[in-house]
């Protein structure tokens, strides 16, 4: 069995009545991990604005309304809180390009297979890895992220999970995508020495093994990086595509 607990803590983050009395606590807006300026350029790369988005775990962060802002279209957000879904419904009531939907990420057969051109995820994968159960969780959304994805679309994962800890949810062959890696410092974080990261801007993907793991020589500038996978569905006749691993029981 595996299981990423790494940088889980005593919270049960893959549990809803942790997230509805964590959102009735706090109000306001957070957005974990890195807001959308920093994200920008990774999203605009493989996301056009004319897309589907659906944005898995949307909590109450801005980074759906600072899409809208730099002209994203249709924007489906959804969480497993009430009280979130609720909050936000109000707040956006008035922008026809944000919808809000209760629902759990781990069945959302209320959407036809393939009608997203992207799922966009930051954070949630993340909650559910922390919760009971947390590999036959995390398949279960990753299922169905795959079936609403339209072929080519993107699922956009933001986490604090390196490679060794996501691949081995990511590169299952039924899943058929092909996965390219950035890694962003995270916010703040400045160099020994005083200088800022030069990991923030950049733009390349970050080179990985054949099974999808970073080089053994490869440092971490920051070691409390975030991770960008960036998954595209392919078609299995699609050119320059190595299929990944079968289905294995022993990580379920
Ligand atoms: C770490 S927060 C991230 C929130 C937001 N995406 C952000 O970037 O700030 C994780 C979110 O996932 C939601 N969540 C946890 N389990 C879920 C599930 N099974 N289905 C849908 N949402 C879930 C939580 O309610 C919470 O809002």
């Amino acid at each position: 069995m595996y299981r990423d607990v790494s940088s889980c803590n005593t919270y049960n983050y893959g549990d809803a009545l942790y997230w509805n009395a964590r959102y009735v606590q706090e109000g306001g807006s957070f957005d974990w991990y890195q807001r959308y300026s920093a994200l920008r350029p990774f999203v605009r790369k493989y996301i056009p604005t004319s897309s589907r988005v659906l944005m898995v775990g949307c909590g109450n962060a801005l980074m759906s309304e600072d899409m809208v802002k730099d002209g994203y279209e249709d924007i489906v957000n959804i969480d497993i809180s009430s009280v979130a879904i609720d909050m936000m419904k109000m707040k956006y009531e008035e922008i026809p390009q944000l919808k809000y939907l209760q629902m759990d990420v781990r069945d959302m057969s209320f959407f036809e297979d393939e009608s997203f051109d992207a799922v966009i995820d930051k954070g949630t994968l993340d909650s559910l890895m922390c919760g009971t159960n947390a590999p036959i969780s995390a398949s279960q959304m990753l299922g169905e992220v795959s079936r609403l994805l339209k072929p080519r679309g993107i699922y956009m994962l933001i986490t604090y999970g390196d490679p060794k800890a996501r691949m081995i949810h990511l590169k299952w062959k039924v899943y058929n995508w092909k996965i390219e890696l950035y890694i962003i410092a995270r916010p703040g974080f400045e160099k020994p020495g005083g200088c800022s990261s030069s990991m923030k801007s950049s733009l390349e993907p970050v080179p990985i093994t054949d099974d999808g793991q970073l080089p053994a020589e490869f440092v971490l500038e920051d070691p409390d990086s975030h991770f960008i996978y960036v998954c595209k569905k392919m078609n299995d006749m699609d050119e320059n595509h190595i299929p990944s691993y079968t289905l294995k029981g022993d990580i379920l």
